[in-house]
């Protein structure tokens, strides 16, 4: 039994003891229910108290049931709340810290509610693909009103209780309490003990919202902030039937959309990306209680975009950083920068003055590294050429104290040999950030052959605190996420040769959910870094077939955005990609010289080469344990890329598919004559799974 149950002067208290966050599992369920019958059950008993014990009230389900029968047996969360609600003597919930999800619904079943200052309320339920399935969409309507229950349901934002607790009119907290919880709601629970009728939220109406158009509008706005996604809509509904029936048909009614949309493939993709974020910083080998280094101060080496983005991230997390440069020039154009990115957010209102000059007051620079000497962590972010980054890990090695974690935040070169230009390669690491760097959630941590297990820990606490999603990637070219990315794009060089036009792949892979097209992306990051890494690999590997169609374009200038040409035209000033007859022309020739006789291609062809394109590399990356897990490949996907996160990754993509359909997709591919036949033989783990039934993710 996962709550406790005790008497005091008259009240009985149930504290849920379920860590870390007292999730309503099969045992605190039970506790509660038992616990309710014992106190009716008792002369001695005037009221009862349920309380959260440790940091939190209540977090909700409890996600190691996820998926499993446990989750639903008895007493399910409806039992658990109609016996609270039925319960002959008067309930008090007793809320601090969190109250969340299926914690919010049992404590909208009780007849009081006091809660602590500081609490975060919320029904997250939307961010994992489901609306709330226990009466939440139903009784937060009847307490806030609709207008406060629908932005809280359709977002999953959590919201200060002080704030809900200040609104004029709100029934959802009887009492704020500031000061210890437990006897001010045995005191509460006294104060109401013998009052009857008991009250409760079924008993309560929901008003019509003030606008008539409430619900239309807040569907149209939800279609455009959460595009493509089912349960935002699906939360609109619920609240719309809070309107207009009775509480048991209502909650009729959402458990019936609850049970639609948990099997939904949105719902799984969501739940995958939930627990991929906290699987991602799990590593295999590195166990949860290896010590870690302590990263008070960080310095950042080289002031540029990279260089710049990093230092914000730290200084953000309230950690100090020494910018070192190597010309005072390129220091004042660094921290220029990052003032401007600054005061952008403080004229936005999202950043307060105060926040800002504490933020820039952690920042120092130097052009000399003496004086990073000391700092625990240093990140290179020079240019990328190894001669350069093989200068400063020389000067490093030379000056950092022991101990100090020294990275290198390379998007291309072998992590490896940076490592052992030094003479202490176990503290030797690489953080690929992306860009930029203080806004992209994803850091790809790249574990060279050297690298300490004690670094590796560290870093992914580092990760935590400067609130990134830190996953593990061993050392190759390109590492998990560009190495992947690379086989989409040579697939659309490919496909725009056979017949598609530039904006059919960029259209099709947008309406797959991509937030732009691999030829936006080209022309938005530049066609020429991809022109320079093609360029060296006809001379590493001279066997990578691409079509010369990427080449042919950047032949004629065309690198992107920032020349106002690419694969799009653009207009000075604009970012709105123009169809460009010269790209056309330039795409004709190529297949004239290779005698490419141009095909229609559907939309869906283009959409299973881009992502099985990469999901087979990806299977190459499990197999060589570049990743560890299929988990991992998705969440850089999800977080870097701006894959579409209700399609879970390309790894789930796949699975969701099924490996059998995959295979047989590809050597359709394999059978095209034009681009890359050979490509498109199965991965051996692919295959081998695909024999076996299974799929990438489990
Ligand atoms: P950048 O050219 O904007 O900045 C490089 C800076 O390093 C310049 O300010 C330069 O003065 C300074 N620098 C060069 N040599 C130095 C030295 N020996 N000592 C101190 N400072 C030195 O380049 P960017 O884009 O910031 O890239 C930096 C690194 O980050 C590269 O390794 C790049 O591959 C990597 N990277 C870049 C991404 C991007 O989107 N730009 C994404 C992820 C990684």
């Amino acid at each position: 039994m996962s709550a406790t149950y005790q008497v005091t002067d008259g009240v009985a208290v149930i504290s849920l003891a379920n860590p870390p966050v007292n999730g309503l599992g099969q045992g605190t369920r039970a506790g509660i229910v038992d616990g309710l019958a014992q106190a009716n059950a008792d002369a001695a008993v005037k009221a009862v108290v349920i309380i959260g014990s440790g940091k939190v009230f209540c977090g909700g389900a409890d996600i190691k049931e996820f998926g499993s029968p446990k989750a639903f047996a008895a007493p399910d969360l409806h039992v658990t709340i109609a016996a609270v609600e039925q319960s002959a003597k008067p309930v008090v919930a007793a809320i601090h810290g969190v109250a969340m999800g299926g914690g919010l619904e049992l404590a909208l079943g009780c007849h009081y509610r006091v809660v602590a200052k500081g609490t975060q309320i919320a029904l997250p339920e939307v961010n994992i693909g489901i609306v709330p399935g226990a009466g939440g969409t139903q009784r937060l309507p009847r307490v806030l009103g609709v207008e406060t229950a629908l932005q809280m349901i359709t977002t999953g934002a959590s919201v200060p209780a002080d704030k809900l607790a200040a609104a004029p009119g709100q029934k959802l907290f009887n009492q704020l309490v500031d000061g210890d919880l437990l006897p001010a709601a045995i005191a509460f629970a006294q104060s109401v003990a013998d009052a009857r009728p008991l009250p409760s939220v079924r008993d309560l109406s929901v008003a019509a919202p003030a606008d008539a158009d409430a619900f239309a509008k807040a569907r149209a706005e939800l279609a455009k902030t959460r595009k493509n996604l089912e349960a935002p809509q699906r939360c609109v509904d619920c609240v719309e039937a809070a309107t207009k029936l009775d509480l048991d048909a209502g909650i009729a009614y959402e458990r019936d959309v609850f049970a639609k949309l948990v099997t939904s493939d949105q719902a799984r993709a969501l739940r995958h990306a939930f627990f991929g974020e906290r699987a991602a910083s799990k590593i295999p080998d590195v166990p949860d209680t290896t010590p870690l280094r302590d990263v008070k101060s960080v310095a950042v080496i080289g002031a540029g975009t990279m260089g710049g983005g990093i230092t914000m991230c730290f200084l953000n997390a309230g950690i100090p950083v020494k910018l070192l440069e190597m010309k005072q020039e390129a220091i004042d154009r660094g921290v220029g920068v990052i003032r401007k990115n600054y005061e952008a957010q403080v004229a936005k209102g999202k950043l307060s003055q105060d926040k800002y000059e504490q933020r820039m007051a952690l920042l120092t620079t130097t052009l000399s590294y003496e004086d990073i000497a000391q700092a625990d962590m240093v990140i290179e972010a020079v240019f990328e050429d190894m001669d350069v980054k093989a200068q400063v890990f020389t000067q490093l090695d030379a000056v950092m104290k022991p101990g100090a974690i020294l990275a290198s935040n390379t998007s291309t070169l072998d992590v490896d040999k940076i490592a052992e230009v030094t003479k202490r390669p176990g503290d030797v690491i690489g953080l690929h950030f992306f860009s930029p760097a203080n806004v992209m959630r994803l850091l790809e941590v790249v574990r060279s052959k050297h690298t300490a297990k004690d670094v590796m820990a560290t870093v992914m606490a580092v990760a935590k605190k400067i609130k990134k999603v830190a996953v593990v990637s061993g050392v190759c070219d390109g590492f998990i996420g560009n190495r992947m990315f690379e086989q989409y794009v040579r697939q659309g060089f490919f496909l725009v040769e056979e017949g598609a036009t530039v904006q059919q792949v960029d259209k099709a892979a947008e309406a797959f959910g991509w937030a732009m097209g691999p030829f936006r992306v080209g022309d938005l990051a530049g066609n020429d870094i991809g022109f320079a890494i093609r360029k060296r690999r006809k001379v590493e590997q001279p066997d990578v077939i691409y079509s010369p169609v990427g080449d042919a374009i950047c032949e004629l200038g065309r690198f992107g955005q920032k020349v106002g040409k690419g694969w799009y035209d653009y207009e000075v000033g604009k970012r709105e990609p123009v169809p460009s007859a010269e790209v056309q022309a330039c795409i004709d020739k190529v297949r004239a010289d290779k005698g490419v006789t141009p095909r229609a291609i559907s939309d869906d062809e283009i959409v299973q080469r881009l992502v099985l394109a990469m999901v087979n590399e990806g299977a190459k990356i499990l197999e060589e344990g570049i990743a560890s897990k299929a988990s991992d490949i998705d969440m850089v996907y999800l977080t870097g890329y701006g894959f579409p996160v209700y399609r879970g990754g390309p790894m789930l993509y796949a699975d969701m598919l099924g490996l059998p359909k995959v295979v047989e997709l590809m050597k359709g591919f394999a059978a095209n004559p034009n681009g890359d036949p050979a490509f498109w033989t199965p991965a051996p783990l692919l295959a081998q799974l695909a024999s076996q039934g299974k799929g990438f993710t489990g």
